[in-house]
């Protein structure tokens, strides 16, 4: 049954409104094809989506660390606070590189759509009051590695399309995610290491 809807059913959306002019000129200086265009648009909505969430799912782990406390080189409030204002900066940086090529940054694009969904999960086991911090951050791990990946592709694709400033514009982003993603990972072995020791206690 699955095979025979995947097979006739239509799209999950449509990217708005034809990109305008503005963006088909300053993308590469080059009259590229609307479907280009419409890729790097709607891999740029797709982020932003992504780093709206990614301040809610801060906002959920420092309220978890408050509660629940930290331990021996685990997260610290003023860390969680300084990634949270990093995803902030993306999201507002990412609005003014749609503004300035045109595009209506409040555009919810297919690719920012399904984001949302593929966050759903994620969302769900960090503001959920049950979970240990550890566990929140395990799902919180999820979408730094996405959203690590997903800029690196996204510095890619400017690169891709000879947009070298947008390009430079994307890698500080990049390498703020790179960090992210390391400094859970390394949080979350550090926790383990502490509870093998026998110095934590494991609650699940
Ligand atoms: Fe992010
Ligand atoms: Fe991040």
């Amino acid at each position: 049954m699955r095979r025979q809807y995947a097979g006739e059913v239509g799209l999950i959306g449509h990217m708005p409104a034809p990109a305008s002019l503005r963006v088909v000129e300053n993308v590469g200086g080059a009259v590229l094809r609307r479907h280009k265009v419409h890729l790097l648009l709607d891999k740029l909505g797709e982020r932003l989506a992504f780093e709206r969430t990614g301040v809610r799912l801060f906002d959920a782990l420092m309220a978890k660390l408050e509660a629940q406390g930290s331990w021996d080189r685990g997260p610290t409030l003023e860390e969680l606070a300084q990634f949270r204002a990093d995803e902030a900066h993306h999201f507002a940086l990412l609005q003014d590189v749609l503004i300035n090529l045109g595009a209506d940054p409040t555009a919810v694009t297919p690719s920012a759509d399904l984001a949302g969904v593929e966050l759903a999960g994620i969302v769900q086991v960090v503001s959920d009051p049950r979970t240990t911090l550890p566990q929140a951050l395990h799902a919180h791990l999820v979408a730094e590695l996405v959203d690590s990946a997903s800029w690196e592709q996204l510095v890619g694709l400017a690169d891709d399309f000879g947009e070298a400033a947008l390009a430079h514009k994307l890698r500080e982003p990049l390498a703020q995610e790179l960090r992210h993603r390391d400094t859970v990972t390394t949080w979350l072995k550090r926790h383990a290491a502490l509870v093998v020791e026998g110095t934590l206690k494991y609650s699940a």
